[in-house]
């Protein structure tokens, strides 16, 4: 709808880009546009100039059928009020189509999404866990909206901190297969605290790492043991989070690639001999990045350009997305603006998707300092929280304990995954059980509840699928309440939200949109009889298309829907 709009706007106007529509609150219509604000010319009353694009507007015929009339208002903003018989429209489409609504063909482009990229030998950090949920939900975002897409994580299994948990597994005469993951944390640990009295052991840990990079066997087989007992931890949270990363290329990946794309960088001439002997890619605005160290060794930014040059080589994607910590923010600067200056994102949209920090109550959930905070044991107390709120719903009618069970597990996971997703990626969030585990409020329990509602409605009534499916809008048109047109126009606003939640890398429009569609339903079954009403029928399948926009939003978010709560 959004998109007739904007075209039919496209059509009047002298420069295309400048069109936006968006969604003004409720009494200002279903769309509206700054467009005569914009583009009045000097001298002209925007007021004045919106009536001239109106009175062109009116004689778009395919715009006027939807439209049930255009307004001017304010200093000249243009509002469309969307007529009911097409709200209906839209209804009816969405009930007949149901869980075909999102499943379109691959007909853009392609996006590679690069996200959760944990570090091996280091427990999988509360950074890492929301890398991995608004990386997936995005994944998820753009491949309802008919875009291919790549997943990629770029596990951290390579660079000279490997050196230091050899050498110290080395210097202990320690068997590694015998190691945790937490152990080979405190290893590290360790050897950064005797590197402060003993300045060698730099030394002897890079040393470490050469021998690494040069196949040294004894080197070789503690790493590979030390990345096995690691994978196998974060195969753990993947399997509690539901995630899939379809492709896993650890740094160490990129080895045999490296050296020629340092000799791409070199032949491109951007880079210059710094202290040393080091290979630096100077910039005008930034601090230089480290190609090869003096040692002769690479960096992580060498093996994110080869990581580069390997995904466009492979998939050629037109997006790239990396979501990783804001932290992060000027190795990516560095990394895409060579990458610009190697002519490798022509024609490609690069972006640096950085989620802000998790803090408790008490300060930054870190690894580093040794303050520790298990991220298993965060996802198993939000299941067992999550079985108190089940046990106390209403709904909990003859479940069995294995019900229980998995649906303890639903709600505790999609809470958690949820939370994180309400948040701005970029905004730091405090992490808090008691806006986590509710059943009201803009939490996932809540939508997860309100999805419920709607199937146990849906179960209760006298319509079939069918009847729902073919549903005739002629027959609903004079009995409709405010509250029930709130709720029609704001379900035409789905598609629009997923691509604005895609385009903008924001996951957190969705979750706002289900939100507001859960409000408003729950509002509207609280003061009005659905089954046994009179018009039974078209409260059933509003029920029906709200059901299947939490759904198919819920799922896009990686959160599931069971159907009894
Ligand atoms: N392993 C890194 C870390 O934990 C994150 C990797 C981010 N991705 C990248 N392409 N550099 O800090």
């Amino acid at each position: 709808m959004r998109s007739i709009i904007k075209k039919a706007l496209q059509d009047i106007s002298e420069n295309n880009s400048q069109v936006v529509v968006d969604v003004p609150l409720e009494r200002f219509g279903d769309y509206s546009t700054n467009l005569a604000l914009i583009s009045a010319p000097r001298g002209t009353n925007p007021r004045t100039y919106a009536e001239g694009l109106v009175y062109k507007l009116k004689a778009n015929q395919d715009l006027m059928n939807l439209i049930e009339r255009v307004e001017i208002a304010g200093p000249g903003f243009i509002n469309f009020f969307v007529k009911q018989e097409t709200l209906l429209l839209e209804l009816a489409k969405l009930v007949s189509q149901e869980n075909r609504y999102l499943n379109q063909a691959d007909r853009k482009g392609t996006v590679l999404i690069e996200y959760s990229s944990p570090n091996i030998a280091k427990r999988f950090s509360i950074g890492h866990l929301r890398s991995t949920i608004i990386g997936d939900a995005l994944k998820k975002l753009y491949s309802a909206l008919g875009y291919k897409v790549i997943g990629e994580n770029h596990l951290g299994d390579w660079g000279t901190q490997f050196g230091m948990i050899i050498a110290q597994i080395v210097r202990h005469n320690l068997d590694p297969k015998d190691l945790s993951v937490e152990d080979l944390e405190k290893l590290y640990v360790e050897f950064n605290n005797e590197m402060k009295n003993d300045p060698s052991l730099r030394d002897i840990a890079k040393e470490w790492f050469k021998k690494l990079e040069n196949k040294d066997p004894t080197a070789r087989q503690i790493w590979q043991i030390v990345k096995e007992i690691s994978l196998r931890e974060f195969k753990r949270i993947y399997d509690m989070l539901g995630v899939n990363i379809e492709n896993e290329h650890g740094e160490s990946f990129y080895e045999e690639k490296m050296p020629e794309v340092i000799s791409l960088v070199k032949k491109a001439g951007i880079c210059q001999v710094g202290e040393g002997g080091a290979i630096i890619v100077p910039f005008d605005d930034m601090p230089p990045a480290m190609l090869v160290k003096s040692d002769g060794t690479t960096t992580y930014f060498t093996r994110d350009l080869a990581a580069f040059y390997y995904r466009i080589k492979t998939w050629n994607p037109s997006v790239l997305i990396y979501e990783v910590g804001s932290d992060q923010t000027l190795h990516f600067k560095q990394v895409f603006e060579t990458v610009k200056k190697l002519g490798w994102s022509d024609g490609r949209e690069l972006k640096h998707v950085a989620h802000g920090l998790i803090r408790f109550q008490h300060g930054k959930m870190s690894t580093r300092r040794g303050e520790t905070i298990k991220l298993e044991e965060v996802l198993e107390e939000s299941v067992q929280r999550s079985k108190l709120i089940i046990k106390n719903s209403e709904t909990d009618k003859g479940l069995t304990e294995e019900e229980v069970k998995s649906l303890s597990y639903d709600v505790g996971i999609g809470a958690v995954k949820y939370f994180d997703l309400s948040h701005a990626p970029e905004s730091d969030i405090i992490f808090d059980w008691n806006k986590i585990i509710v059943l009201e409020g803009n939490s996932g329990p809540y939508l997860q509840y309100t999805y419920a509602r709607t199937q146990s409605i849906l179960e209760k009534s006298n319509f079939s699928d069918l009847d729902i499916g073919t549903l005739d809008t002629t027959k609903l048109k004079s009995k409709i309440l405010d509250n029930e047109l709130s709720l029609l126009r704001h379900i035409i606003h789905f598609k629009e939200v997923l691509e604005d939640a895609a385009t903008t890398y924001s996951p957190n429009l969705l979750c706002n949109y289900l939100y507001l569609l859960s409000q408003k339903y729950n509002s509207y079954y609280s003061s009005n009889k659905i089954i046994g009403s009179e018009n039974e029928f078209f409260r059933v399948v509003l029920t029906k298309a709200v059901g299947i926009l939490i759904k198919n939003g819920l799922s896009i978010l990686g959160i599931k829907t069971p159907p009894k709560m």
